[in-house]
């Protein structure tokens, strides 16, 4: 039988994209923007978000795809913002079909289809796509955020790598390893966090290093202080959007610290199974308490 800790090395390499998926999103990546400089002036466009920073968990879906604007769609930024991602939608519906394209806040989303089986497992395939038109403003972007007042949204992805970058040096090369797990125990849990890029922000601040050297701690921890602070306000790191912790109200944050605090209770539990020698049922607790199948058993 595998021990705890070769179960959590195995469960973070579990989490790290592969060769195949990212083979598969790069050809996604260039089916859509092929497609699209067919229907609109398209300066620039680059895989971004978690999927770019190496946070994003699995299975894969929703890699985001920016694809900034020229000076031909310029027009588009004096109307609503929705008219922005509607246009975006239609193209997209013409070629993967209507039951496959879906507005959000700020993207269109593309479902390909895909289906992971019971471990979890996409056969190295991308689920979907987040389109996200945007314009250059200054150094940075201005996206669509349709739930906002202004309509718009200022994004600067480039100081979200960045900073993603220090902190994972700054602990070790653990930190993209432990917030992919613990978006991993948010996906579990139907997602008491939401975006889970809040996850990621809050691990900016909460995670202090160095590294304490043994995950199971690490997790434990760290959703006890997520639970701890899941009511503040959480800005853009980069100082430019609104809070990411927009979309949560009193209910929902009410909701996440009683996940958080079940969760880190739950680590508690399979630390303590585990030190009265009973390794089994610290992976089966692990497993079905806190990550889902992705733990490995073995
Ligand atoms: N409130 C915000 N202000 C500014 N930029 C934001 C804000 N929210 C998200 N972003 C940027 O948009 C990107 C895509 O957002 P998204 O919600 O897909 O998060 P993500 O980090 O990609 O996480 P996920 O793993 O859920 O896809 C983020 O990575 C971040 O760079
Ligand atoms: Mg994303």
């Amino acid at each position: 039988m595998i021990s705890v800790s070769d179960a959590f090395s195995k469960f973070r390499s579990r989490l790290e994209l592969t060769d195949r998926e990212q083979e598969d999103a790069s050809r996604r990546h260039y089916e859509i923007r092929d497609y699209l400089k067919s229907k609109f002036d398209i300066e620039r466009d680059f895989l971004t978000g978690s999927y770019k920073r190496w946070t994003k968990t699995k299975p894969l879906k929703d890699v985001d795809i920016f694809c900034v604007l020229g000076a031909k769609e310029r027009h588009r930024r004096d109307k609503p913002s929705a008219e922005l991602l509607k246009a975006f939608e239609d193209a997209l519906v013409e070629k993967y079909g209507r039951a496959n394209v879906s507005r959000q806040r700020r993207s269109v989303t593309v479902d390909f289809g895909v289906t992971p089986n019971a471990d979890e497992d996409t056969d190295g395939k991308v689920m979907s796509v987040d389109v996200v038109p945007a314009f250059t403003k200054n150094k940075h972007y201005e996206i669509a955020d349709t739930s906002v007042k202004s309509g718009w949204t200022e994004t600067n992805p480039e100081m979200h790598y960045d900073l993603a970058v220090k902190a994972q040096e700054r602990y070790s090369g653990e930190w993209k390893g432990i917030v992919r797990m613990c978006k991993k125990w948010n996906a579990f849990h139907g997602k008491p966090i939401k975006p889970s890029f809040l996850i990621e922000v809050m691990a900016l601040e909460v995670l202090h290093p160095p590294f304490g050297g043994d995950l199971r701690y690490e997790i434990k921890a760290l959703l006890a202080s997520l639970a701890d602070r899941i009511h503040e306000a959480w800005a853009d790191p980069a100082g430019l959007g609104p809070p990411v912790s927009d979309s949560m109200d009193k209910a929902a944050c009410d909701a996440a610290r009683s996940a958080l605090m079940k969760g880190s209770d739950a680590a508690a539990r399979a630390i303590q199974i585990e030190r009265q020698g009973k390794n089994g049922d610290a992976l089966r607790a692990w497993r079905s308490d806190v990550f889902g199948p992705l733990f490995p058993l073995s």
